[in-house]
């Protein structure tokens, strides 16, 4: 299809004189294909959205990860606007509602004693690190994966910019986090246990909190987190799993479930209420309790608003089996990343967990060949890069598109490699695989 962009750029023209950059981070042009890429969405439906410029696209992103069940879920929007119609939703006391989610999160987490209810991802990593160090009383933490822009995370890369690198998203600078919170913040790789125990053994006096995704781009190794638990165990420290991105995909609540290692904290969002902002924090009562020792409170946290879209998209995602729904159509993916390569010859390496995979172009200059990819995606009509979030919304047609795209795109992508002329063929510059400033 022909992409037409004129409201999008000169939206993002006019963005530029209100907002920093335009717009934020991971939604500026340049980490995708600038020129080409819609910058602007104005609605969405299942799974599909339309940008400003009228533009529609299958959404291969579902807006990194919330949109679950779909965009526009009549059942879940429903429920909303009922609640705001019928009883307001913001009041200066907390609502009865945060029982009955915490109840339900109960049922199906079992390590859910206690639960805290926040707004955001960055939220609930950030209150959860406060609450460990309040339990334990000491200040470092080890961490794996991503986790949010907050300073105890960016920490990490205070005079050593590359320390977060390999953690989801490279390059992050840590510009305006106090330089007295260097060395609090220590990451290590996932499955790299040495690493881990490394770190341990040179800061396990002050260390109290070992935080990191359960699962994410790579299956645990044999033993791996039940190590980890261990470490967490002898040397008295919280063990949190930031299950923002892979809880509800690959089951009715947190990974943790089926790899079968329990943290002490968990914390949640995304998935859990399909695109209305609402996360939790999750954990032992013996952890927990200690939130009440220090002050953790935002005016945000008690409305309504997100509890009743997480009790309605809970409710679906467990009836409609939405789980299952997600790991077969993200397998599908993997199946037509595989099959397209090797029919033509194409260097690929496929990885994550099934509702979240992801592939890699092997070749001398795999950013331009991905920035190619998300273009010519683009023309086909889909909104894609080589990361996909399935979502319940994704049906077999949209599947059958899609392996049609796949083929020509990787066949396209394959002989441009063949021709060297890959930056010929793009539109725009390679995509930036960090953040850096517009101007
Ligand atoms: C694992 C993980 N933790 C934390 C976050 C931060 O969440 P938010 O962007 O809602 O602040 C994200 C967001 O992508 C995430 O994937």
């Amino acid at each position: 299809m022909t992409i037409k962009l004129d409201k999008s750029f000169a939206t993002f023209e006019d963005a530029k004189n209100y907002h920093p950059g335009g717009v934020l981070a991971i939604r500026r042009p340049y980490n995708f294909v600038e020129n080409e890429y819609p910058i602007f969405f104005e609605s969405g439906n299942g799974g599909k959205v339309t940008d400003i410029d009228g533009n529609e696209y299958i959404d291969m992103l579902c807006s990194y990860g919330p949109i679950i069940i779909g965009h526009r879920e009549k059942e879940i929007d429903d429920s909303v606007i009922n609640q705001i119609r019928s009883k307001g939703f913001n009041f200066s006391l907390t609502q009865p509602i945060h029982n009955t989610l915490a109840k339900k999160i109960n049922e199906l987490i079992p390590c859910a004693e206690q639960t805290i209810f926040v707004k955001t991802g960055s939220d609930a990593t950030s209150a959860s690190i406060r609450a460990a160090r309040a339990y334990t009383g000491k200040n470092k933490i080890v961490r794996c994966g991503y986790h949010g822009w907050h300073d105890w995370y960016l920490a990490a890369n205070i005079g050593e910019h590359d320390a977060l690198d390999g953690h989801l998203l490279p390059g992050l600078s840590p510009a305006g986090v106090p330089r007295v919170l260097a060395n609090t913040a220590f990451p290590f790789h996932y499955n790299k246990i040495d690493e881990l125990e490394e770190i341990v053994s040179n800061h396990s006096k002050d260390l109290g909190t070992i935080v990191m995704e359960p699962i994410r781009s790579y299956n645990p190794e044999s033993g791996f987190l039940a190590r980890v638990r261990e470490i967490a165990f002898d040397i008295n420290a919280v063990l949190i799993f930031d299950e923002i991105t892979s809880g509800w995909r690959l089951n009715n609540g947190g990974a943790h479930l089926t790899i079968g290692v329990n943290p002490d904290i968990a914390v949640f969002s995304k998935a859990m209420s399909n695109g209305y902002p609402m996360a939790a924090i999750i954990g032992t009562k013996r952890v927990m309790e200690a939130a009440q020792n220090t002050f953790i409170s935002s005016t945000y946290w008690t409305e309504r608003i997100g509890p009743t879209a997480a009790l309605a998209t809970i409710r679906k995602y467990r009836y409609c089996n939405v789980s299952e729904h997600l790991c077969q159509i993200g397998e599908r993916i993997q199946e037509i990343w595989i099959s397209s390569a090797s029919k033509i010859g194409m260097s690929i390496e496929v990885g994550g967990i099934s509702a979240l995979p992801h592939f890699s172009i092997v070749c001398d200059d795999p950013q331009a060949a991905n920035t190619l990819f998300t273009q010519l995606m683009l023309e086909k009509g889909f909104l894609a890069t080589n990361a996909f979030k399935a979502t319940y919304a994704h049906r077999d047609e949209h599947m059958l598109n899609y392996s049609k795209s796949i083929t020509e795109v990787f066949s396209t992508i394959t002989k441009s490699i063949i021709d060297c002329d890959l930056h010929s063929k793009l539109k725009g510059p390679v995509a930036h695989s960090t953040f850096r400033r517009l101007t």
